[in-house]
């Protein structure tokens, strides 16, 4: 390196890099931080200073400081520096209204460099530039460093400490769980852990703090809560990590509405506090089925209207057999209005209907009050004109039809609303649209086993109407569980708990689990139930996919400030890697890598 660093001393600063307002000038200070961009403009040399809060210009100049000129000479990228100077209000023409610090600059006396930086592998200073996901991951803290990726952190942080402030001041005590649990039934695969002491045992990483959030309840606590890492073996996805974060909550004495009640004070608290944004309350609720219906999803994004609607009726009886066909066995046709898109070629709807694989769509418009449609001959004008008034069309929109089993006609149009959405840019910015989905069935049956399965969670409890049917029409008992949407992300799902032994049996037996298999599996649950469980009810919100939501981001990567990759691996550290065969006889194991995995 060509200089020689500095020591600190006692040198100490006065302010971070994003706080000198128009108030301060005049003042001497001293900051720290990184050099973020350097200009050279002869006899002066400007440095933005950047520490996490924000920037600062820093202005040498050669007539008034000469060594420290001298060293801005040789100042790059990313050296870290510490600068003492005055604090000077810009010119009007050169205040930067896009900067906090724009209308001061500080005029620099002195500067040290407290340590230089190699060229860097990726840009930090320039947002614009697009860097390859692997190259962020594998130098993460360098990505952290962007001013972007230090926002988002910051945010995590503000949203987490709003959600504590909050969750405190209504009676919730935070309390841990344990990491090393015994596997249970959840619906992912299990992260296991070995046993030193108890060759051949394995504990696992909890999915969630589920049985011991509702252990709490029986031992009393009333209202939990845990800002919670919880593990998963699954496929990943933008929104999914194996390690992620939920706002883990769980309240005694209560039913749905008043878990609804705390998670829209906690929603609305942290909107004002984090966001400045006023969620209107209560939040909507809507049954899954409405959802299902209408939406085409069990996570409606409500930001926009293009809702599926039914034209059975209109359509019924014409000589168009893609929709008689299957309206005689039972299935449905259904539409979808695409404002403004009438005068679509047949190219661009050929690329429409491209968005959704498998999808076969037909289309129809009217301009000028003239209906055009390829369907016009064989389902008539007057059905199809009485169809476009059904559905609210107006001149130059432009309709999409499809035909099929309601469950497929429902998901493919669903897709496609929100491919559709997303191509013309339908979806307005900076809106929050939240949404209780409720009403759930309490099974989902499993075509390949013929068995029943939980939707939610083998703890929910039926709904109290309906448990009577749990024997005789298994199928048809609703949940009294609830997830909340948000802009068509499913970012909370909780339940009211069975809370009584006979019922948790009853259910696991539903789902074909013997009493020997769930007492040997959650024993210590049943028992709890027979000594006094309170009832009681809770929710997990995904705190990742909140974040992610806030800060605008597709993906919870840009919100986890140590993410892995889609394969779960972790670029930076390497991990996961083999370990030494002697700490591999330690835990008593044997690895046998297949032939195709090696
Ligand atoms: P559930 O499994 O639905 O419920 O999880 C609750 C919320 O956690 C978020 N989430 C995830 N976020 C990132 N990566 C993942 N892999 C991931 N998986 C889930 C989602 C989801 O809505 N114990 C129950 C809650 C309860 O009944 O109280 C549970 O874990 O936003």
């Amino acid at each position: 390196m060509q200089d020689a660093t500095e020591p600190l001393g006692e040198l100490r600063r006065t302010h971070r890099c994003g706080e000198l307002r128009a108030d301060h000038v005049g003042n001497d200070v001293v900051l720290m931080g990184w050099v973020h961009r350097r200009r050279d403009m002869g006899s002066l040399i400007f440095v933005d200073l950047r520490d996490r809060e924000g920037l600062t210009q820093c202005v040498f100049n050669s007539a008034n400081a000469k060594s420290a000129f001298a060293m801005a000479e040789r100042l790059r990228s990313e050296f870290v520096v510490a600068i003492e100077g005055k604090v000077v209000a810009r010119a009007a023409e050169t205040v930067n209204p896009k900067l906090a610090t724009g209308e001061i600059e500080v005029h620099v006396e002195r500067v040290r460099l407290l340590n230089p930086s190699r060229e860097l592998p990726i840009q930090v200073a320039e947002e614009t530039v697009s860097i390859d996901e692997s190259k962020r991951m594998q130098f993460r803290y360098l990505d952290l460093r962007r001013p972007v990726m230090t926002r988002n952190i910051m945010l995590r942080h503000r949203f987490a400490k709003a959600v504590r402030d909050y969750l405190d001041s209504v009676g919730f005590l935070e309390i841990e769980t344990p990491m090393m649990v015994r596997s249970t039934p959840e619906g992912a695969r299990d992260y296991l852990v070995p046993s030193r002491v108890h060759a051949g045992a394995f504990y696992a990483l909890p999915q969630s703090p589920q049985l011991f959030k509702q252990l709490l309840m029986v031992s009393g606590f009333d209202r939990y809560f845990q800002i919670a890492r919880c593990f998963r073996d699954e496929d990943l996805r933008a929104d999914r990590q194996p390690e992620f974060t939920q706002i883990d909550m769980e309240m005694s004495f209560v039913g749905q509405d008043d878990v609804f009640g705390v998670v829209e004070g906690l929603v609305h608290h942290v909107w004002k506090n984090v966001m400045s944004h006023e969620v209107p309350m209560p939040v909507r609720r809507m049954h899954y089925r409405e959802a299902a219906e209408k939406y085409g999803s069990d996570k409606p994004d409500l930001r926009f209207g293009m809702e599926l609607q039914n034209i059975d009726e209109h359509v019924r009886g014409s000589e168009f057999t893609p929709f008689q066909s299957e309206l005689d066995k039972g299935g449905v046709v259904k539409a979808m209005v695409i404002p403004g898109k009438g005068a679509s070629s047949r190219k661009e709807t050929d690329e429409i209907t491209a968005l959704v694989s498998n999808l076969k769509a037909f289309y129809a418009s009217r301009q000028g009050g003239e209906l055009k449609s390829s369907l016009t001959a064989k389902v008539g004008a007057e059905k199809l004109n009485a169809a476009l008034d059904a559905v609210g069309a107006q001149d130059g929109d432009l309709v999409v039809m499809t035909a099929g089993p309601a469950a497929t006609v429902n998901t493919q149009l669903g897709r496609l609303r929100l491919e559709v959405a997303k191509k013309f840019n339908l979806i307005p910015a900076n809106k929050f649209e939240f949404l209780w989905v409720v009403d759930f069935p309490l099974f989902a049956y499993d075509e390949e086993t013929g068995r029943l399965v939980p939707e939610h969670h083998p703890f929910t409890s039926p709904h109290p109407e309906d448990a009577h049917m749990l024997d005789s029409d298994p199928r048809k008992v609703r949940a009294a569980a609830y997830d909340l949407v948000l802009n068509g992300n499913e970012v909370a799902s909780g339940s009211i708990r069975i809370h009584q032994r006979e019922m948790q049996e009853k259910v696991l037996g539903c789902i074909g689990l013997n009493i020997d298999d769930a007492r040997a599996k959650f024993g210590f649950l049943l028992d709890a139930f027979e000594y006094g469980a309170p009832p009681h009810g809770g929710i997990a919100l995904g705190l990742d996919r909140l974040v992610a939501i806030c800060v605008g981001s597709d993906s919870i990567r840009e919100v986890v400030a140590f993410p892995k990759n889609a394969s779960a691996a972790d670029l930076m550290t390497g991990a996961p890697v083999e370990v030494s065969q002697d700490q591999l006889e330690t835990l008593s194991i044997a690895v046998r890598v297949p032939a195709n995995k090696g």
